[in-house]
């Protein structure tokens, strides 16, 4: 950025002394909101053509602006911009810019407007294209996960609570769990698209303008839903800042806790799965090393995110209306806010397609820990054993097993049959793995039944005909479809 000392400010009027050179550094913001250039001309544009159809701007100048505009967009395309501290921030900068360009023409364009409302319409903008960004990388990741589920809807693995082993479930019903998680992500992010499409312009600087303007055909031009009721709020509303880290937050959250999984079950002790090296590092002192970056550093990016949106939270709670300087803060916790959530997206999908599992290994641990304890109380309570009772003669079969350090498939018809005489040859089909999850036959539950059944429902539901078919970089290729969240 370079600095012309003495780059007239469009505010200079009532000022008599200069700016002290450290608080023009201090005060600008063109050093990060220069990202909203596109949205800035977007809405000049769109600004220009309304006061020209009402007659408050002629159409040759119209003209003048829509043309200069698009060089100036041109030029910051290309690098060739020069940025002025002294012009605070990216929308002075592209109004003297067009100026300089186009003479008189340019300085009619900021009629009926102030930077109040021009920012707020930017960030929206922005914040709309940015979300659904952010919903194509869910879908791209829920269709990873998609293709794995299907591919491993008859693995089975041990389920865990308190990371003990609980009951055997199939790896595919483990993955339909971070599907549904997912989808619920998407779903936020759409609420949050709805509430942040209407157009704070017209608000100009936070009562409205005497000019007649049309805020209906402005908003039609940029494609928001409508015109924000109220100019007061409309200039100092950043609810869908908040709202939109507070997704974010509850997307990291989730990816923070599959990273935890993905982690752990990569480890030698588990080694239920294979992250592909092109996704982990190695030690430069420990040769046997293969560490799974990928999934620590989302883990550990959570926080930051965390951070944006205590941050938001905060920089908003003392504000009395209408606009303040404060709200400048709000940028750059939301550009690191979408551009971490577009790089973990992108990056776990991408990890989660090239997952190897091993599921000779998942079999074995499911099969140590006693994981078929519940399926032998409810076989008893089957045979007329109450399930209380039931509970305690399991408990004391388990005992026994860790004592002699066997799992309950390896005791003898005989040892079992001394802890409850209701138990026959037959128990050994509910004492296996297979038995145990394909019993767990209904709506949610894990048999490789119920996950193909939920894979093709969430396929429907998303319109992702198959395996890899799905088109997870088309920004808005679901978002109509009624009842699901993912697009
Ligand atoms: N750079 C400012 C911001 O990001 C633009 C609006 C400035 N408005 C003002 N009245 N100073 O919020």
């Amino acid at each position: 950025m370079t600095d012309p000392a003495h780059v007239a400010k469009p505010w200079a009027g009532r000022f008599e002394e200069p700016t002290d050179a450290f608080v023009e550094a201090f005060t600008a913001s063109v050093g990060f909101d220069r990202r909203l250039y596109r949205q800035d001309i977007e809405g000049s544009i769109a600004h220009a053509r309304m006061l020209a159809r009402q007659g408050i701007l002629g159409d040759d100048e119209c003209a003048a602006i829509v043309a200069g505009l698009g060089r100036i967009r041109e030029r910051i395309d290309t690098d060739a911009f020069e940025w002025s501290e002294s012009l605070e921030d990216v929308h002075m900068n592209i109004e003297a810019a067009l100026t300089a360009d186009i003479g008189n023409a340019g300085k009619r364009l900021h009629t009926g407007r102030s930077r109040n409302d021009q920012v707020a319409t930017d960030i929206r903008l922005w914040l709309r294209a940015e979300i659904d960004a952010i919903r194509a990388g869910i879908a791209g990741l829920v269709g990873a996960l998609l293709d794995i589920a299907e591919r491993e809807a008859e693995t089975v693995m041990p389920g865990f609570t308190h990371l003990q082993v609980a009951q055997p479930i199939t790896f595919g019903h483990h993955m339909m769990a971070w599907v549904e998680m997912l989808d619920r992500d998407s779903g936020r992010f759409r609420d949050c698209r709805a509430r942040a499409n209407q157009m704070p312009l017209g608000a100009a600087a936070l009562a409205g303008t005497s000019y007649p303007i049309d805020r209906e055909f402005t908003a039609a031009e940029l494609g928001f839903e409508r015109p924000a009721e109220n100019s007061l709020d409309a200039v100092s509303d950043r609810d869908f800042a908040v709202e939109f880290t507070s997704a974010a937050a509850i997307l990291m959250m989730h990816l923070s806790r599959f990273s935890e999984e993905l982690i752990i079950w990569s480890s030698a002790q588990f080694h239920f799965i294979e992250l592909s090296d092109a996704y982990c590092t190695g030690s430069s002192i420990m040769p046997q090393k293969k560490n799974p970056d990928v999934p620590e550093l989302v883990r550990g990016k959570t926080g930051r995110i965390y951070g944006h949106l205590m941050g938001l939270l905060t920089l908003m709670k003392a504000q009395p209306l209408a606009y303040n300087k404060d709200n400048q803060e709000d940028k750059e916790p939301l550009f690191d806010t979408a551009d971490n959530l577009r790089g973990c997206l992108k990056v776990f999908a991408d990890m989660m397609q090239h997952l190897r599992c091993d599921r000779l290994r998942m079999r074995a641990a499911a099969s140590q820990g006693f994981a078929t304890a519940t399926d032998l109380a409810d076989y008893l309570v089957r045979r007329g054993v109450a399930f209380r009772d039931a509970h305690e003669i399991v408990g004391k079969a388990v005992a026994f097993g860790v004592c002699h350090q066997r799992d309950l498939g390896e005791l003898s018809l005989e040892e079992l049959r001394g802890f409850s005489p209701a138990i026959g040859d037959d128990v050994y089909e509910v004492l296996t793995l297979d038995g145990s999850v394909n019993a767990r036959n209904h709506l949610g539950g894990t048999a490789p039944e119920q996950v193909r059944a939920a894979i093709a429902r969430k396929r429907a539901a998303l319109s992702m005909p198959g395996p890899m078919r799905q088109s997870a970089t088309e920004p808005e290729s679901a978002s109509e479809q009624p009842g699901t969240g993912t697009a």
